[in-house]
């Protein structure tokens, strides 16, 4: 159900591949609240992905880029102000990539070239999009920008490789440049950390599956769906989100403040049941 919220907003949305996507999502409910958008992905994800659908079913014009590239930015950021009629009110990074992950290297064992990539690809792009913003006077007074991120940046979470470092970097960008372009614009800026989902990048996520159940039962509310967050991120582009900036958001049905549940308890308990003696005590060795 739409509410009219982005009625009159002009957006910019990086990082739909498929309808699993969470930028997709985002999309969608982003047009549905009445706002008008551009896409952005990189040349071959145009070329192979399905984001030409999308575009065509959201009378949105796709502007190929790599989000590593400056030129490409400028060049998204200049099409879209001309294909939108004016400057930009929101702007949604859902960019992410390790090659590490994908080559199967260990956290103790990183290719540092790939790291580079990494931080390059899934956090220094946010910095890229923000600055190539600012200087081209891109985004509207009030604007408001975000960038998706997950909790393994506070706290590890088995397997998720060098991602963690970047989405600590990507949340403490979020900060840093909230305050100038906050203080200098009104522009606000955050990131949204999303449960598991699964998706192309979520797939990639060493025991995914595992990951899901667990965060599932563990959070009093349950997993946010891709739907979910695409409901969130309108919220934090639309008016009603004018004074909340550099937050790093959790939208994760309660997983981030919780650390042990009834079920995850007597789960614990019963997978002692086999080292116990015949007087219910544990037996260690
Ligand atoms: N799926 C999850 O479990 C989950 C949880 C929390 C946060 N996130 C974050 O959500 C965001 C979106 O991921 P998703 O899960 O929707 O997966 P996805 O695979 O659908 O989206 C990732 C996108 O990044 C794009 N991309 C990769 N390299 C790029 C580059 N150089 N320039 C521009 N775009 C590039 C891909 O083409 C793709 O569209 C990512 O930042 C991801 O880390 C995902």
């Amino acid at each position: 159900m739409g509410y009219n919220l982005l009625k009159g907003k002009r957006g910019i949305i990086f990082g739909a591949l498929n309808d699993m996507s969470i930028a997709w999502k985002v999309a969608e409910r982003a047009v549905e609240e009445g706002a008008v958008i551009t896409l952005s992905n990189t040349p071959l994800a145009v070329r192979m992905g399905t984001t030409n659908e999308l575009a065509e079913k959201l009378n949105a014009k796709l502007i190929p880029a790599d989000a590593t590239s400056v030129s490409d930015l400028e060049e998204v950021f200049r099409q879209s102000i001309e294909a939108l009629g004016g400057k930009i009110d929101f702007v949604l990074h859902s960019i992410g990539m390790s090659p590490n992950v994908r080559k199967k290297r260990t956290y103790d064992d990183l290719d540092y070239e790939m790291l580079n990539t990494t931080l390059d690809i899934s956090a220094i792009s946010f910095h890229k999009m923000i600055q190539v913003a600012k200087k081209m006077d891109a985004i509207s007074d009030g604007g408001s920008i975000v960038a998706l991120t997950y909790m393994a940046a506070q706290r590890t979470v088995f397997g998720y490789n060098d991602m963690a470092d970047a989405k600590a970097m990507l949340e403490s960008i979020a900060r840093s440049f909230g305050y100038i372009y906050g203080r200098e614009h009104n522009v606000r800026i955050n990131t949204i950390s999303q449960s598991p989902t699964i998706t192309t990048a979520g797939s990639g996520v060493k025991g995914i599956n595992g990951l899901l159940d667990f965060s599932e039962r563990m959070s009093p509310l349950g997993n946010a769906t891709a739907e979910d967050c695409a409901d969130y991120c309108v919220v934090m582009f639309s008016d009603l989100t004018r004074k909340v900036t550099m937050q790093n958001l959790y939208h994760d049905g309660g997983f981030s403040s919780m650390s042990m549940s009834y079920k995850a308890m007597e789960q614990y308990n019963k997978s002692f049941d086999e080292f116990k003696d015949e007087n219910g005590k544990i037996i260690y060795g």
